[in-house]
């Protein structure tokens, strides 16, 4: 059986339709299918590989890691340096009152440790979320999930959980003394790049403060450069009480986290103790390479604080055609939409043809995904846009 064959039959699917393309090698911003061919890749793990593929940086601090040591013991019990530095150095980049760092395995599982973490903090269990929202797949983020057509299948899902409009006064108004927290993203990219006004974050700040209601901000996506900024919530000016992290946390290893104020956090420690268990989360390995790849990321800003936005504003200058309806973009997040799923999908599939790796989001399956490697340079952005216009160009002149 061939390599595919044995992907669809033992690997666990998801989809019908698969893209199903065999990677044998990713290096810098591109991907190298099973013939060899050089593939861009404009969606970086979508959104997880902020410095693209192969750092040696990275490569070399994972390298030195598991000469020293493994998994040893579940999370938080031990002593282990890796953890210890990462969670300094991401608690000094953070405000101060975001100060206590808990290493989860992935972005789900962040959203799961801060609702419980707000349930427990106020002892209170109503939670808001938005429509066309994103969290995780877990039961308690799917539950925050702002899909009925994602969530249908799993019903019950958590009660007391009750969704608006992004950016709306309906869910400032919904906020009061029974509501444990507020989840949101603060820009949504899996509704093709959704964004809400300054002042609507204010207001938001603003009522949580005056009902004890904890602000949740989920950075997963946007967070470690992303956005333009380190975190999107800087550009915001609005701190939250809690803030996701995942995706390039770990520097391309799997990772996630939820930060908090110690006195916050501590609350997992008593009544029960052991408010919330992983074996796994804040791996070693994981740890050094986010911390080279945090350090890196750093690095590129003190170099070129407008680094990204410059890259953003040549995607937009180069993204042209009469069939784009709009291309929303937001730091290195771009979503070219078309006027409907079928277009974009012959679009997404013929860009592959042509050498790149791109994808739709999940509620905006008209919308084509450009998430690149912040690392991609100004000649590959032209390379890229320029195999878009022409899988466009293709994709007419067939349907015509
Ligand atoms: C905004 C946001 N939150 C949470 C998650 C869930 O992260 P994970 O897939 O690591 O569980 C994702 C993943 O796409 C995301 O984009």
């Amino acid at each position: 059986m061939t390599t595919r064959e044995l992907f669809l039959k033992h690997v666990g699917q998801t989809s019908m339709a698969p893209l199903a393309f065999e990677v044998t090698k990713a290096q810098g911003c591109y991907l190298y299918d099973a013939n060899g061919k050089k593939h861009i890749d404009l969606i970086g793990g979508i959104s997880v590989c902020n410095l693209g593929h192969g750092n040696e940086r990275i490569k070399t601090a994972i390298k030195k890691q598991v000469d020293d040591y493994l998994h040893v013991m579940v999370y938080g019990e031990t002593i282990q340096s890796p953890q210890v530095q990462y969670a300094t150095a991401i608690a000094d980049i953070l405000p101060a009152t975001l100060n206590s760092i808990y290493f989860t395995n992935s972005g789900s599982e962040a959203t799961e440790g801060a609702m419980k973490l707000a349930k427990r903090y106020t002892g209170k269990s109503k939670i808001i979320s938005f429509k066309n929202s994103y969290h995780g797949s877990t039961q308690g983020a799917l539950s925050v999930m702002g899909s009925e057509y994602w969530q249908q299948a799993y019903r019950p899902l958590l009660p007391n959980v009750y969704q608006y409009d992004y950016a709306s006064s309906e869910a400032l108004d919904a906020i009061d003394e029974h509501t444990a927290c507020i989840i949101l993203e603060p820009m949504q990219s899996e509704a093709g790049i959704n964004e809400a006004p300054q002042a609507w974050f204010q207001q938001l700040r603003k009522k949580c403060d005056e009902t004890g209601c904890l602000l949740i901000f989920d950075e997963i996506q946007t967070g470690f450069g992303r956005s333009g900024s380190l975190f999107a919530f800087e550009k915001i000016g609005v701190v939250p009480d809690i803030i996701l992290l995942g995706k390039a946390l770990g520097g391309g290893m799997p990772m996630g986290a939820f930060v908090a104020d110690k006195e916050m956090m501590d609350c997992f420690s008593y009544k029960p103790v052991l408010g919330h268990i992983t074996t796994f989360g804040g791996h070693p390995v994981c740890c050094v390479a986010g911390r080279e790849s945090l350090a890196i990321i750093q690095e590129m800003f003190k170099a070129n604080p407008q680094f990204v936005e410059e890259k953003r504003a040549l995607f937009l200058q180069e993204l042209n055609h009469d069939c784009i309806e709009k291309v929303n973009a937001y730091g290195l997040i771009l979503a070219i939409h078309f006027k409907d799923y079928d277009t974009n999908k012959k679009i997404i599939d013929q860009c592959i043809k042509n050498g790149l790796f791109t994808d739709w989001f999940l509620f905006a399956a008209n919308a084509l995904r450009i998430a690149p490697p912040l690392t991609i340079t100004h000649n590959e952005i032209k390379e890229a846009c320029a195999i878009i216009i022409q899988s466009i160009n293709e994709v007419m002149h067939e349907s015509s």
